[in-house]
């Protein structure tokens, strides 16, 4: 029997923007796929997923030190000291950051907000620093959440800047996000506001120049706009062993550089959180940390309330951040976990001559070239397909392997995939099989 009431489609009872929430949820598959994982035995149809950035390498220690060593009392059934997080927590972000990130000025607590995830964190800077319809510069190629990070809800607007053959890395880019910032605001009458930098790079796994972030700086200062970087791999950073005759730069924070002549300190922000470096994301962690702007931290004393961290998180995560012998450790081991994958992940792509961009020292990613591989076999299909990549997402996804779509993270050229390979040799063998029947 049908209800008593009419039914209504969302156009009648959603605003606007929840409509159009309507149109983009129904296109995210991405969580059908990590929620219908591949088990050998108790799901062999699921899905091996090579495209979400999760790094399960070391998720048994990580798991075997909370369960031993995580303590709660009463206190994390409340508010706690207030939804910017606790003053533990906050404290042992600041201790951790000090040890690792080389701050020129010591962070203290009070620089420090938490917030529930690094996405719940640019979401909170877009929202606060840019009015609706303005804009933040973002270099090709980019993680492409940033995009509804900054302007599904604040509203924002992302300029994507074009490299041409220029290394996206190089201070040689700096004219170019200049002329963006240029273009944009004479064809909009409407200020771009921020810069968003991801250092360690995702999806290319390097890290920035000195010269690069130095100019950046300069530009940002000379415009009026903020610089934010996201650090969230600052600690994931590895030995490449397999590519010849690269340059690879070490891991600088911004927050290690003196800002003096460069930049106001007012406009440099950092974030970094539990997801990558601790491969926690179900912790949903994330820290802004900037050291010279009280007004933000008053904002937030309003906004935080929404991106307020689970009191169990908060202290999970205290106690791993104060405790230097495991942290060291982890991180150590981390790494030369991150450097045997990528060479075994590597090995398998020269295996079955799959092209990708070398390189990379930082990161769980390797850029790869299915489209080039793809044409061996297809040759002629180019002239009749309106997108190369959609067609080998799509035949990817029909061999149940999931890969971030090269289009999707502003990659220039069709056919670019990026693949995850953080994960134990077997999950990353299954993937390849998959991956080489797909473009067969
Ligand atoms: C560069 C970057 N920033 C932010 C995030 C999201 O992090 P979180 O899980 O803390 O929201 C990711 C996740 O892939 C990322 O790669």
């Amino acid at each position: 029997m049908g209800s008593v009431f009419s039914s209504r489609s969302s156009n009648d009872v959603f605003s606007v923007r929840g409509r159009d929430a309507v149109e983009k949820g129904a296109k995210r598959v991405v969580w059908d796929i990590i929620s219908d994982l591949w088990h050998d035995q108790l799901n062999p149809s699921g899905f091996v997923s090579v495209g979400m950035a999760e790094n399960t390498l070391l998720h048994d220690e990580l798991l075997e030190y909370i369960q031993a060593n995580a303590r709660f009392s009463p206190r994390h059934l409340t508010y706690n000291d207030g939804s910017m997080g606790s003053k533990e927590l906050r404290t042992a972000v600041s201790h951790f950051v000090n040890r690792h990130f080389n701050p020129f000025r010591p962070v203290e607590p009070q620089h420090i907000l938490m917030t529930n995830g690094c996405s719940s964190a640019i979401e909170q800077l877009s929202w606060t620093f840019l009015n609706p319809g303005e804009a933040v510069l973002l270099g090709k190629p980019y993680y492409s959440t940033f995009i509804p990070d900054i302007s599904l809800r604040p509203e924002a607007i992302v300029v994507p800047v074009e490299f041409g053959d220029l290394d996206p890395l190089s201070p040689k880019v700096i004219d170019r996000y200049d002329r963006a910032a240029a273009d944009f605001e004479a064809r909009t009458g409407r200020r771009v506001r921020a810069v968003m930098l991801c250092n360690p790079h995702n999806p290319l796994g390097r890290c920035y120049p000195r010269a690069t972030i130095t100019g950046l700086m300069k530009l940002c200062q000379r415009r009026q706009m903020h610089l934010i970087s996201d650090e969230i791999y600052a600690l994931s950073v590895w030995e490449n062993r397999v590519d010849k005759n690269c340059t690879f730069y070490p891991f600088e924070s911004v927050l290690s550089r003196d800002t003096t002549g460069l930049i106001e300190a007012n406009l440099v922000h950092v974030l970094w959180g539990m997801s990558k470096d601790f491969g926690a994301n179900g912790l949903r962690i994330g820290a802004i940390i900037s050291q010279s702007n009280p007004d933000l931290h008053v904002a937030q004393r309003s906004l935080s309330l929404y991106t307020f961290v689970s009191g169990f998180s908060d202290q999970i995560t205290a106690s791993i951040l104060r405790d230097d012998d495991f942290t060291d450790l982890y991180i150590k081991t981390n790494q030369k976990k991150l450097s045997d994958a990528h060479e075994f992940f590597v090995r398998m792509l020269k295996q079955h001559g799959i092209e990708y961009a070398t390189g990379a020292n930082a990161g769980f990613f390797l850029w790869i070239n299915l489209g080039k591989k793809y044409m061996e076999r297809h040759a002629g299909e180019e002239a009749t397909a309106s997108d190369i990549t959609d067609i080998i997402h799509q035949r990817l996804l029909d061999n149940r392997v999931y890969l971030a779509h090269g289009t999707a993270y502003g990659a220039t050229q069709p056919g670019w995939f990026r693949v995850v390979f953080s994960h134990p040799s077997a999950w990353l063998e299954e993937a390849m099989e998959r991956i080489v029947k797909a473009v067969q």
